[in-house]
């Protein structure tokens, strides 16, 4: 099997942390050959903050890929979060060379140039330029200008960024483990390629991976994506409220939370509870399901909330999702979350994993794994984009951090 066709994703999260291998097909498809993973810890909000604990997990998820695939990794994706990381629409325009009879390449990269002239904090690098539309002198839905004859070409693009000795340190963790690193990858970007088809991108779609320390978004209108960002709560800190607010210590809580908790209120009868058995210095003790059920519905409806509100800050995108919101990673297994999310978004909302693969298929429906995953098909995007040679190589480094 050549190296070529090879791809792996990895995701550094804030609870686990994920290597996924798949061959790329030739026809487009991608074969899930083995997943690897290990409880994540020196991470913290989707952010590396203990280099040397972090990278021991990295290596440990990564022999157990080697294992299950049987594959030697050479190279990853590396899925990338973190609050740090913002966002924003801008417009690029050139104009074309008056001897020059058609539009290029060239031109197509200069007015990607263009949109990137604008000042972001300076610690701050560009992580992805996304087109979304190009307009050829005037003319918009031009979607490839390439051979077309025009004076002035212009495009709009989603750029996302971040800091950039944030993202450095995540490069070097894994550099010196050591493995090469293709690129860095936006967490919700690459979990967006398997959780929705190009039908869902086009009607219109928000895709929320809510993790551990994390709830990443994307938003999709007309194809093209127009909203990304990260908010620093997950799921973690519903256990965390769960252990404070019963009182039990944090192992519970998260046992708790995954075994009997849900969103939903109104649900259980009237003095209803659980018995948490005693074990290791802890006592046990008697919960009321409505209590639990309680504190998960508050901070998840605040998480939503909170999430809403920052979709509406700039621009409403929201009245333009005709495919709804799709809800992945880990908490998206939690009880009701898909009701609650349909009361505050007030549209269809789909719990969801990653789509079309073949292999594996507990990882695929696995949505903690969706982000490794995605990173996979988003490595294949852009391989296909750019046929090997010189000029790919070059193109296929890391803006930045090459
Ligand atoms: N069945 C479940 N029900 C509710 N929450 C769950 C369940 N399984 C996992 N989780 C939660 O999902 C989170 C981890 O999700 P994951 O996507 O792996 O996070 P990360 O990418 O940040 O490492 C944790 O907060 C965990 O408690
Ligand atoms: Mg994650």
């Amino acid at each position: 099997m050549g190296k070529d066709h090879i791809l792996v994703g990895l995701e550094i999260g804030t609870s686990k942390i994920c290597v996924v291998v798949g061959e790329s097909k030739p026809d487009g498809s991608i074969k899930i050959l083995g997943v690897g993973h290990a409880p994540s810890r020196g991470v913290r909000k989707g952010e590396i903050v203990d280099f040397d604990t972090a990278q021991k997990c990295v290596h440990e998820a990564l022999v157990d890929a080697e294992e299950k695939s049987d594959v030697m990794i050479q190279s990853v994706y590396v899925g990338i979060t973190g609050s740090h990381i913002s966002s924003f629409n801008n417009r690029g325009a050139v104009n074309v060379p008056e001897d020059q009879e058609e539009i290029t390449d060239m031109d197509c990269e200069n007015v990607r140039g263009a949109a990137k002239e604008v000042s972001i904090p300076s610690q701050n690098a560009f992580i992805h330029s996304i087109l979304q539309h190009y307009y050829v002198d005037g003319q918009d839905g031009v979607l490839n200008p390439i051979g077309m004859i025009g004076g002035k070409l212009e495009a709009d693009f989603h750029i996302i960024h971040g800091i950039g000795n944030r993202i450095k340190n995540t490069i070097r963790c894994v550099r010196e483990i050591p493995l090469e690193v293709e690129d860095v990858v936006f967490n919700p970007l690459a979990a967006a390629q398997v959780v929705l088809n190009q039908n869902q991108k086009n009607l219109g779609a928000l895709v929320i991976d809510i993790g551990g320390g994390t709830t990443d978004f994307l938003v999709y209108v007309d194809g093209a994506v127009k909203q990304t960002g990260v908010l620093a709560v997950g799921g973690d800190h519903i256990t965390n409220d769960i252990s404070m607010g019963l009182r039990i210590p944090m192992a519970r809580a998260e046992k708790l939370k995954v075994e009997e908790g849900s969103v939903i209120l109104g649900n259980s009868l009237p003095g209803e509870t659980i018995l948490l058995k005693d074990d290791h210095g802890f006592a046990g003790k008697e919960i009321e399901r409505e209590t639990l059920n309680t504190i998960i519905h508050m901070r998840m409806r605040e998480t939503l909330e909170l999430l809403r509100r920052t979709l509406l800050q700039r621009e409403n995108y929201l009245d333009y999702l005709g495919a709804g919101v799709f809800i992945t990673g880990g908490t998206s297994q939690l009880k009701g979350i898909d009701n609650l999310a349909q009361d505050i978004f007030e549209m269809p909302v789909h719990r969801t994993h990653a789509q079309t693969m073949s292999g594996l298929t507990s990882a695929f429906e696995n949505p903690q794994f969706s982000t490794a995953i995605g990173l996979i098909k988003y490595a294949q995007a852009i391989q296909l984009d750019r046929p090997s040679g010189w000029l790919s190589r070059i193109k296929r480094k890391i803006p930045f951090f090459g």
